[in-house]
């Protein structure tokens, strides 16, 4: 089967000579990543985020990746400001249903080439207290959109005027293979209101579980006592392990190799729907991330099954739709298969969607 649903890095990205020998590293400095520590994760690890999002370090939470701080992060504004959740149309379909399990209200918000529309946001706020914003603004899981600059301006003008709480998911943003990076909502907001929150699951390895938020200071202390509440300490391990590999100068050439491996696979498959596909379908060229977002003249449930039988699977779109729309979409991660895969896999799509 020729994976397009794997938002998992492609095998040849994770150096595992490298990180065995960092967690050696990481063991042999620091025998105190064995024991029992404190709840907010590797205080050299949370130092060195919190220098690079020039926020104090108690404001760093270290967690099991990034989707567990989703938890926690909803749990505790669920609890705080009971309340509608907004979220992008489409969005990351793993905090749709955890969203749905802590029995939230949902609320879906348009998006177009540029990202989240700033207009539907406006009106849903006119209607009434929210109890946050969650939103991907780079090279988003599943559309592979970029919120333009502009509209982040906009988004965070509307946030403080409402006084917003946002959490600002951004696992993609430095797995970019051409243009300028645009300024965080963290950053432009200046991280009152608005929680970052990212991981090395797509920079160095999922494997290693770790992520983490830079949250507002009250914010950060109920998150930490939550992690405490659930496992005492996380994992110092693989946080000091991750530490390691940056604190020997390797963090950017590790990710600059898995960028290259990467970037000729987003080129693959840009090129194989060009040839493939052109006239009858339409897709995003994000400039990073794993995902593109490809519109079908079909229904693409339909085509899910037809191309399993093939031999290729992808995720349709209506999985990332929390109304049951996007029938007509498909989420194509190209970070997984290699670029022949890829190229294979887009020609048995088109021949699918020709018959
Ligand atoms: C937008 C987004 N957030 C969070 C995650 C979770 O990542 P992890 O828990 O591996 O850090 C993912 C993984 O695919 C993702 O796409």
């Amino acid at each position: 089967m020729i994976s397009f649903a794997r938002g998992a890095p492609a095998p040849e990205c994770l150096d595992a000579e490298l990180l065995a020998d960092c967690a050696r590293a990481a063991v042999a400095g620091d025998a105190g990543v064995l024991a029992y520590g404190s709840g907010g994760g590797y205080g050299p690890l949370r130092a060195w985020l919190g220098a690079r999002h020039g926020v104090d370090p108690g404001r760093v939470i270290v967690t099991n990746g990034g989707l567990q701080g989703f938890v926690f992060y909803a749990e505790e504004l669920l609890a705080e400001r009971p309340g509608r959740v907004l979220v992008e149309a489409p969005t990351y379909d793993r905090p749709l249903k955890i969203l749905a399990r802590l029995g939230a209200e949902v609320v879906p918000l348009a998006m177009d080439g540029e990202g989240l529309d700033p207009d539907a946001l406006e009106r849903e706020l006119a209607g009434g207290q929210a109890s946050f914003l969650y939103t991907i603004p780079t090279f988003q899981n599943p559309s592979g959109r970029t919120l333009s600059t502009e509209r982040r301006r906009r988004v965070v003008e509307l946030v403080a005027a409402h006084g917003l709480p946002v959490l600002e998911d951004d696992p993609y943003g430095l797995v970019r293979y051409e243009g300028e990076p645009p300024p965080s909502l963290h950053e432009l907001e200046g991280g009152e209101l608005v929680t970052y929150a990212s991981s090395f699951s797509k920079t160095v390895a999922p494997g290693v579980r770790v992520g983490w938020f830079a949250a507002p200071a009250e914010l950060a202390a109920r998150l930490e006592a939550r992690a405490v509440s659930n496992y005492i300490s996380p994992p110092f391990l693989t946080q000091a392990t991750v530490f390691e590999l940056i604190d020997r100068g390797a963090f950017e050439p590790n990710l600059e190799r898995i960028k290259g491996l990467l970037k000729t696979r987003r080129d693959a498959m840009l090129d194989a729907l060009a040839r493939e596909l052109d006239g009858r379908a339409t897709w995003s060229e994000p400039e990073g991330g794993y995902f593109l977002w490809v519109d079908v003249p079909t229904d693409a449930a339909d085509l899910l099954s037809r191309a399993e039988a093939a031999g290729v699977t992808f995720v349709k779109g209506s999985d990332f739709f929390s109304d049951g729309s996007g029938a007509g979409s498909a989420r194509l991660a190209f970070s997984y298969a290699s670029p022949s895969e890829i190229g294979s896999g887009v020609s048995t799509l088109a021949s699918l969607l020709r018959a």
